[in-house]
């Protein structure tokens, strides 16, 4: 069987998901929608092998457990009626440990690669599906630009997928992140918001919000209205944080570094500069920009205290295969 080697972006929510209606299938309590990042890219090669006796997975060229990948593996082997096991070799063109979420490019490209490699030919829904499986903001990764991922309702999950909603080049936002906090181990994603879930008075009133938050945001992309788009991104982050916060024992993920940022992005904004902030479960702040203003936004992040690093870039396209 030949190999296949895919490419997937990173993906950041402006209307966040935060909770699961059922963590085995990692169904969303709510829907989410995020924005694909050009210039965060995961680049992943699945080779199966007739030679191998178990699945490997090689990170920029080391080898590391391959636990969280192999029912990926599993699922394509039986779709595709193979019991080949295979070499995965994975890299991430943005600094590894610099805290940015790489387990939602790493799965959608893992999907798209294990797809082409086992020639299973899904659509683009079902490598939603299978990358969902892996990590619940996955499923988004599949699509570029603006995304909607459904939080659905049947209880096997096959419609709580992402579509795409506008394309990157249909409203070129600009994105920086600010890296406050290069190294430092916050509570992943996936135990915060279990602990969110079971003991945050808000999770409830968190969850219940959402769907008229999902309203505005598609509107608002709809419209190209920044200011609407910017005024529920922001709550939907400082929301989420704030039914972590009340969690016990309360999830802070926040440093001093990263409020300074929070305040800088209000000032420049109350000074005319287009730009919004979102934060997720970690010390980085990612300014959402109107196209242009993404190189002032950085200059100004760069100048914080605490700001160890800033990276730039422009809204991307989905997972594909490298020809
Ligand atoms: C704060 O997708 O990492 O980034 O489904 O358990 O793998 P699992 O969680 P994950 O959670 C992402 C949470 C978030 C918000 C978001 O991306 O919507």
């Amino acid at each position: 069987m030949p190999s296949a080697t895919a490419r997937a972006g990173a993906n950041i929510a402006l209307v966040k998901y935060w909770g699961k209606r059922d963590a085995r299938l990692n169904l969303p309590a709510a829907g989410s929608i995020s924005i694909t990042l050009a210039d965060l890219l995961t680049r992943t090669t699945v080779s199966p092998l007739a030679d191998l006796d178990d699945d490997e997975l090689l990170l920029a060229g080391q080898p590391v457990s391959a636990e969280r990948i192999v029912p990926v593996l599993e699922r394509f082997r039986a779709l595709a009626g193979s019991d080949l096991r295979c070499r995965v070799e994975t890299a991430n063109s943005f600094p590894t440990g610099a805290g940015l979420a790489s387990s939602a490019s790493g799965f959608a490209a893992l999907v798209v690669a294990a797809d082409a490699a086992f020639g299973t030919a899904l659509d683009a829904a079902r490598l939603s599906e299978q990358a969902r499986l892996g990590s619940g903001s996955a499923a988004r990764s599949i699509f570029g630009g603006f995304v909607e991922m459904a939080a659905g309702q049947r209880d096997d999950g096959t419609d709580a997928v992402a579509q795409p909603l506008l394309d990157a080049a249909g409203w070129p936002l600009e994105v920086v992140v600010a890296i406050t906090e290069a190294g430092t181990k916050s509570v992943s994603s996936t135990d915060g918001m279990n602990l969110t879930m079971q003991t945050s008075p808000y999770y409830r009133a968190w969850v219940d919000s959402v769907p008229a938050d999902l309203d505005q945001v598609r509107q608002a992309i709809a419209a190209k209205d920044f200011e609407q788009l910017g005024e529920v991104a922001e709550g939907s982050a400082l929301k989420m944080h704030a039914s972590a916060l009340a969690a016990r024992p309360g999830l802070i993920y926040w440093n001093p570094a990263t409020i300074a940022c929070l305040h800088e992005v209000r000032a420049l904004r109350a000074a005319g500069t287009g730009v919004f902030f979102t934060v997720d479960a970690g010390p980085q702040v990612k300014a959402v920009c109107l196209p242009g203003e993404g190189a002032r936004v950085a200059r100004h992040l760069a100048g914080i205290d605490g700001v160890e690093k800033v990276i730039e870039t422009r809204l991307g396209p989905g997972a594909g295969v490298e020809a």
